[in-house]
């Protein structure tokens, strides 16, 4: 049986059928390739457009940190489930980094499974 990382889907790593789901499923990160260390930066995450039904929806996005020089990683930062049909996946984190680290969102489709993209972010 495979491990759990294995059954994430995410732009480097898609074949078949799900190669199509890819626009639709991977989340979207904007967020600063540099920042200062311990000033506040916004992180913008989205996925879609993407349908929002009861059948059909996001239902959660998970965000963990990597921070770099860590004895162990990841951090988790921050969790959203969503009432489909009420709430669209975009979310807006406020955060603030002491160290160059990267961030891994994952979000999950209850047809589609579970997406991951990855943003690194150097500190000055
Ligand atoms: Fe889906």
């Amino acid at each position: 049986m495979k491990s759990f990382g294995d059954l994430i889907y995410s732009r480097e790593k898609v074949s078949g059928e799900a190669v199509s789901k890819v626009e639709s499923h991977a989340p979207k990160i904007v967020a600063p390739d540099k920042v200062r260390a311990n000033e506040v930066f916004e992180v913008r995450i989205s996925v879609g457009p993407h349908p929002n039904t009861v059948e059909h929806s996001i239902r959660w996005i998970d965000v963990y940190l990597y921070e770099e020089g860590r004895k162990f990683n990841p951090i988790h930062v921050a969790r959203i489930t969503m009432e489909p049909g009420f709430v669209e996946p975009e979310i807006v984190l406020r955060m603030k980094l002491s160290r160059n680290g990267c961030l891994y969102v994952l979000a999950y489709c209850n047809q589609h499974g579970v997406w991951e993209v990855r943003k690194e972010i150097r500190v000055e």
